[in-house]
């Protein structure tokens, strides 16, 4: 634990002035502290290129942390907080300014070092660099924010370079998904629980559907996302990390091997029109661009426990409803029996729920279709005690735990596989569906349903 720190760590954060770092980092880093995790010997160094004072800054992340922290605000905390966090401007494009941040770490006394570099890729070498040149950190634990580089190659060469300069193992890349309560929470349910476990595979499931939608649109993330569409920003990532986390054939075992085995056995696409369905929400911000901001995929996995069961995924921006959650659709026991659904709800609510057949009551012979919900997140003690993805992502990588980060080699796999889908869909001329706002996206995603059992839930 960080409890038992004895040297100071100063936790760098690139990219100071970013919507990641407000809205998602700061309030982490303050819940930790709030949580007695950090205890008194930590300093956060902020690092921006505006001309901003420590007063400056932290009057701005105030009122991000007052309204993300998952814990109570108190004046008496947050200015406790905010002694520990210093604004330190630099242009770390410029070599020579490394030497600022060289003389900070000194001033500070700081040996023991968290780099996070919530910046675009395209600054991830000249910040490695500058780093090494003057040999400013030592120790360093470094995160990294998907996405890892602007094209599979350069992700690859930076993947490599940045192991270089920091060491292959003090490299965390970031998965938030994998940080989420829910997803830990499949891996526990599939092992400690003898009616799950052994129905977990072929013989008794007919399909599984991951779905992350979201009511936001791109807001203020045009450029960003224009470039990335659905696939690079939502499926590479979240969503293929959750299907190796519901696919794992041991949920006990090592899970970098666990998932890698997964993603390995991916089954290449030969027929991408039946497999992907692409769309973009009416009124996307750049008129005549065709990037996508929904995408529903039909995958399998050939492997003893999965083979020809299809994964259903799907995600988009400006949906009806914000729901992430994995539906397991067991087989019909008989065909006018609806099937059992065991559906694991991420969020918002957290939860999970059972949807079965018992008699309907009062008759002889009726059967009627009984629903049974635990709602985690409706319980106080439960959501106050649930830490935020990013708040337990950033404590695992102060401890050295490396466990649920993702390794270059799953990343690479992913992303081949998603490229070569990407690039099958469009030789092969396949559109890009409209849809309507506020909708739950293309109605064509049902197309790739071979029964009714596999189409979307609504
Ligand atoms: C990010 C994507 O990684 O995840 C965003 O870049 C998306 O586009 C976000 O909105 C969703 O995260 P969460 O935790 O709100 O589901």
């Amino acid at each position: 634990m960080i409890g038992v720190q004895v040297s100071k760590i100063g936790i760098t954060i690139f990219g100071s002035t970013g919507d990641l770092t407000y809205r998602k980092l700061m309030p982490a880093l303050y819940n930790l502290f709030s949580r007695g995790l950090l205890k008194d010997n930590f300093d956060i160094c902020a690092i921006g290129r505006r001309d901003y004072s420590n007063k400056d800054y932290t009057d701005i992340i105030r009122s991000w942390i007052e309204k993300f922290a998952r814990l109570e605000v108190t004046e008496e905390k947050l200015l406790e907080f905010f002694d520990h966090i210093n604004y330190l401007k630099m242009d770390f494009t410029k070599e020579e300014d490394f030497e600022v941040l060289n003389n900070y770490y000194k001033n500070n006394d700081i040996d023991n070092h968290l780099v996070y570099l919530a910046v675009s890729p395209t600054f991830f070498e000249e910040i490695a660099v500058g780093i090494e040149k003057t040999n400013c950190i030592k120790n360093p634990k470094i995160i990294l924010e998907k996405p890892f580089g602007d094209s599979l190659e350069n992700a690859a060469y930076l993947s490599k370079r940045l192991d270089s300069v920091f060491g292959k193992d003090n490299i965390y890349r970031i998965d938030h998904y994998l940080g989420k309560e829910m997803v830990r929470n499949i891996l526990t349910i599939r092992t400690n629980n003898h009616m799950i476990s052994n129905v977990w595979d072929k013989s008794s499931i007919d399909s599984i559907h991951i779905s992350a939608l979201e009511t936001v649109g791109i807001d203020g993330r045009v450029s960003y996302y224009d470039e990335t569409g659905a696939l690079m920003d939502m499926v590479t990532n979240h969503l293929l990390q959750i299907l190796t986390i519901v696919a794992m054939d041991d949920p006990l075992g090592n899970i970098h091997e666990q998932q890698y085995n997964v993603l390995k056995d991916l089954r290449p696409v030969e027929d991408v029109s039946k497999s992907m369905i692409l769309g973009q929400y009416e009124n996307y911000e750049v008129v005549g661009s065709d990037t996508e901001t929904y995408a529903a995929l039909k995958l399998f996995i050939d492997n003893d426990r999965w083979e020809d069961v299809p994964f259903f995924i799907r995600t988009g921006k400006k949906c009806d409803n914000r729901e992430v959650e994995v539906a397991i659709n067991f087989k019909r026991k008989f065909s006018d029996i609806d099937p059992d659904v065991l559906i694991i709800k991420v969020q918002p609510t957290e939860g999970v729920y059972l949807e079965f057949n018992i008699k309907t009551p009062g008759e002889e012979s009726g059967v009627t279709r009984a629903k049974m919900e635990f709602c985690q997140s409706c319980d106080d003690i439960f959501r106050q005690n649930t830490p935020e993805a990013y708040e337990r992502m950033i404590l695992a990588s102060l401890e050295g735990d490396d466990s649920w980060f993702s390794k270059w080699d799953q990343i690479e796999l992913s992303w081949k596989f998603i490229e070569e889908l990407k690039r099958k869909y469009k030789e092969a001329n396949l559109p890009v569906y409209i849809y309507k706002a506020g909708s739950s996206g293309p109605k064509e995603s049902n197309n790739l349903a071979d029964t009714e059992d596999q189409r979307w839930r609504t």
